[in-house]
C-alpha cells in the first residue's frame, strides 16, 4: 500500500526521530526521561539478577541506539522536482519491555532469545505473572529477570494493586507491555497509562474464536469443530475487553481435514513465535504507524513505502 493513500498528519513525540513532513509521519509513544530508583513491594529478584536501582539506571543512560534506514520526502526544491526520496539514517533508542504470562511462556522465551541474540532492539526488563510458579516465571528467574505478581492473590497476601503495578512499570521505565498467554483482564489503569503500547497474542484469526472463555486448547477445539479451513495467530493492541483491540498482524495456517486440536495448536504456536518476534522488532524500531481511522500498520523495513 502506498503511504500517501493511507496516512496523514501525525507528529512524532520522540526527539530521536526527525519530524517527517507530508505525505506521512509516524505516531510514537512517549518516552521516559529520568532514571528513578525502584523501591517496590512484591518484586522477586532472583540470585544473580540485576537490581534495577543500579543496573537499570546504567542501561537507561547507556543503552545503544540502533541506526535504522528510513524513507522520507526530500524537502529541497531540486529533489522535489525530480520526485526523489531521501533514505536517511535515524537512531532509535533501545526499548524496555515487560512481558505478562500465566503459563509455559514459550512466546516469552522466543522474544527473550531474540533480544539476547540481538535481532530485537529491546530487552525484557520485567516479567509479570498471576502464577508465580508457572513455566514463564521460572524461566524469568533462571535468566535474571525480576518477577512481579499481579493481580493480588485472593487472600490479599501477595501481589500488586493496579495502581502499584502502573507505578512499578513506570519505575522500570517500561516502554511496551507484551501479553503472552496472560489470562487475566488488564485493568483500565494500565491501559490508560500505556495507551497504544500493550500487545497481546491470540491463537486464532480474530475476530473469530476470541473473547471471554476462548483461551488455550478451547480456541483450537472450537476452530476444528467449526469446520474452518484456516486458522492462525493474531497480534492486537489491548483494550479493556478480551481480544477486541485493534488488530496489528496475523498469520494464516491451514486446518487439515483430520487435525486434532493439539495438532492445530502446535502448528499455530510455531507461527506465533515467529510473528511475535517480527512484530516486537517493528515495535522496538518504531515502525508501527496508525492509519487515520485508527488501524495500526507495520512499516516494512526493506521498503519503507510499504505497510502491512
Ligand atoms: C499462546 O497460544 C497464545 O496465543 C495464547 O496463550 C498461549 C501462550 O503460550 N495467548 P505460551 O505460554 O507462550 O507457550
Amino acid at each position: 500500500m502506498e503511504a500517501q493513500q493511507i496516512l496523514s498528519g501525525f507528529c512524532p513525540k520522540s526527539p530521536s526521530i526527525p519530524i517527517v513532513k507530508h505525505p506521512f509521519s509516524l505516531k510514537f509513544n512517549s518516552l521516559p526521561s529520568s532514571c528513578p530508583s525502584i523501591q517496590s513491594l512484591n518484586l522477586e529478584f532472583p540470585s544473580g539478577a540485576f537490581h534495577p536501582t543500579s543496573t537499570a539506571h546504567k542501561e537507561v543512560c547507556s543503552s545503544s541506539p540502533r541506526r535504522i534506514w528510513c524513507s522520507r520526502s526530500n524537502s529541497t526544491a531540486e529533489a522535489k522536482e525530480e520526485g526523489h526520496e531521501v533514505r536517511s539514517q535515524v537512531t532509535v533508542r533501545k526499548k524496555k519491555l515487560a512481558v505478562f504470562v500465566s503459563g509455559g511462556g514459550s512466546n516469552f522465551r522466543s522474544i527473550h532469545e531474540a533480544s539476547k541474540w540481538g535481532s530485537l532492539h529491546g530487552d525484557v526488563h520485567v516479567l509479570v505473572t498471576n502464577k508465580s510458579e508457572c513455566g514463564g516465571a521460572e524461566y524469568a528467574r533462571n535468566n535474571g529477570i525480576p518477577v512481579i505478581l499481579f493481580p493480588k492473590a485472593k487472600d490479599g497476601s501477595n501481589g500488586l494493586s493496579p495502581s502499584d503495578l502502573v507505578n512499578t512499570l513506570r519505575r522500570f521505565e517500561v516502554d511496551f507491555i507484551l501479553l503472552a498467554g496472560y489470562l487475566k483482564l488488564i485493568p483500565v489503569e494500565l491501559i490508560r497509562a500505556y495507551e497504544r503500547s500493550i500487545l497481546n497474542i491470540h491463537p486464532s484469526l480474530l475476530p473469530a474464536f476470541g473473547g471471554k472463555g476462548y483461551y488455550g486448547m478451547k480456541v483450537h477445539k472450537a476452530v476444528v469443530a467449526s469446520g474452518a479451513r484456516f486458522s492462525g495467530p493474531t497480534i492486537h493492541f489491548v483494550d479493556e475487553h478480551f481480544d477486541t483491540g485493534r488488530i496489528l498482524a496475523q498469520r494464516v495456517v491451514p486446518v487439515l481435514a483430520n487435525d486434532t486440536a493439539e495438532e492445530l495448536a502446535a502448528r499455530v504456536l510455531k507461527e506465533e513465535h515467529q510473528l511475535y518476534v517480527e512484530v516486537v522488532e517493528a515495535l522496538c524500531e518504531e515502525r508501527i504507524i496508525w492509519r487515520e481511522d485508527g488501524v495500526p500498520l507495520i512499516q516494512s523495513k526493506e521498503n519503507p513505502k510499504e505497510f502491512h
